[in-house]
């Protein structure tokens, strides 16, 4: 840690740790919350240092703009341990950098890089017994900033909160996902705010999902919004379809969350000679693959997500589902992805970061 942050940040430590009342061989996703939380206020134009704190509610003016206004922007990133007890992020300078540019589309103040990389190190190594060594788990961490200022003015907030917030976490999805093509809403616009992790853009797809939900899917794949005939990503993750031996996801845009996870898939699938393709794809062309069989594999790719297989997909009230093949491209990226992640294999693009 440099010395021109590290001596900024203060740390008041918990009388009252809640540890051991935590099952660690059963982790829900994102529910279990660790002992201390990483806040910085911004005001009259400047961040105040930061402060590590106990957990604990937030106090806000009914008039707080992040109720009226939405100005709310967050990351999801994990912290992984290995066999040693070494603590490790994966690309976390690429969330502290996406996290300003949610920041800036969202008229909201950017965080110095070093508050936002050193404060998470410093909440990390105090939080360091609430990282799972379970299969399959990690500390989920959640940076998140909002409108904190009073006013029913319609304008940019004066004041912001930055938070982040730890949760040791299991997988986000329990097995295969049915997914529905989606025909109707959309998620983002052309020159809307799709690429950026805003609360909003989440809010506005819970009315469609819980519609895909009642028809017995888990997630609505998007497409876009102006005829609905190209895939774009899905409510939490990007999207990888493989016909025959190709591997193709959709470019990113203003639409699209330029995800994290899927350039490192994009990555390590050319590095195998895997072919991959960054394209527009149509839905046409996945039910037409789906009817000839070539269509071999989809799956969904994001940190919360890592990779999830789809097992079938619904469009116009049809359903379609994937073979069930033997090896297949999302195992086999899983298992590379994840190996880097908790330091299992070398690290030859350089995308691991030591946290000590
Ligand atoms: N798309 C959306 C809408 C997401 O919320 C996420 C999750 O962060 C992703 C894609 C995947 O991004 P990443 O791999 O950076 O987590
Ligand atoms: C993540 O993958 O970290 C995300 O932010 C998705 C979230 C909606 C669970």
């Amino acid at each position: 840690m440099s010395l021109e942050v590290s001596h900024k940040i203060t740390i008041e430590k918990t009388k009252n740790s809640k540890i051991s009342q935590v099952d660690f061989n059963n982790l829900p996703f994102g529910q279990v919350y660790t002992d201390h939380m990483l806040v910085c206020d911004y005001e009259n134009g400047q961040w105040s240092s930061p402060k590590i704190v106990p957990y604990q509610n937030i106090s806000l003016d009914p008039s707080a703009k992040i109720f009226h206004y939405g100005q709310s922007i967050f990351e999801g990133m994990k912290a992984y341990k290995d066999e040693h007890d070494a603590i490790w992020l994966f690309r976390p300078i690429d969330n502290q950098k996406r996290f300003n540019i949610s920041a800036k589309r969202l008229a909201m103040p950017e965080l110095p890089e070093a508050y936002f990389i050193e404060g998470l190190e410093a909440l990390l190594l105090l939080e360091k017994d609430w990282i799972p060594t379970t299969k399959d788990s990690s500390l989920y961490i959640r940076p998140f900033m909002f409108a904190s200022g009073n006013g029913f003015h319609a304008s940019p907030s004066d004041k912001y909160t930055f938070i982040i917030a730890c949760s040791p976490s299991g997988p986000y999805f329990g097995g295969k996902l049915k997914v529905l093509i989606e025909q109707q809403y959309s998620r983002s616009a052309n020159g809307g705010v799709g690429f950026a992790k805003a609360g909003g853009n989440y809010a506005g797809q819970f009315y469609p999902t819980n519609l895909a939900i009642q028809k017995g899917y888990q997630q609505v794949i998007w497409t876009d919004d102006t005829t609905h005939e190209n895939i774009e990503e899905a409510g939490a993750m990007n999207i990888f379809i493989r016909i025959n031996d190709t591997l193709v996801t959709a470019p990113t845009s203003d639409r699209i969350l330029d995800g994290i996870t899927r350039k490192s898939i994009v990555e390590l699938a050319k590095d195998q000679g895997i072919s991959v393709e960054v394209r527009t794809i149509s839905v046409h062309e996945v039910i037409e693959a789906s009817e000839n069989g070539s269509l071999k594999e989809m799956f969904g790719a994001g940190t919360a997500a890592v990779i999830s297989p789809i097992a079938g997909f619904g469009y116009k009230d049809k359903d379609f589902s994937l073979p069930e093949l033997e090896d297949t491209y999302a195992a086999a990226l899983k298992k590379q992805i994840t190996d880097i992640q908790y330091n299992r294999s070398d690290d030859k693009f350089g995308w691991r970061h030591a946290v000590k």
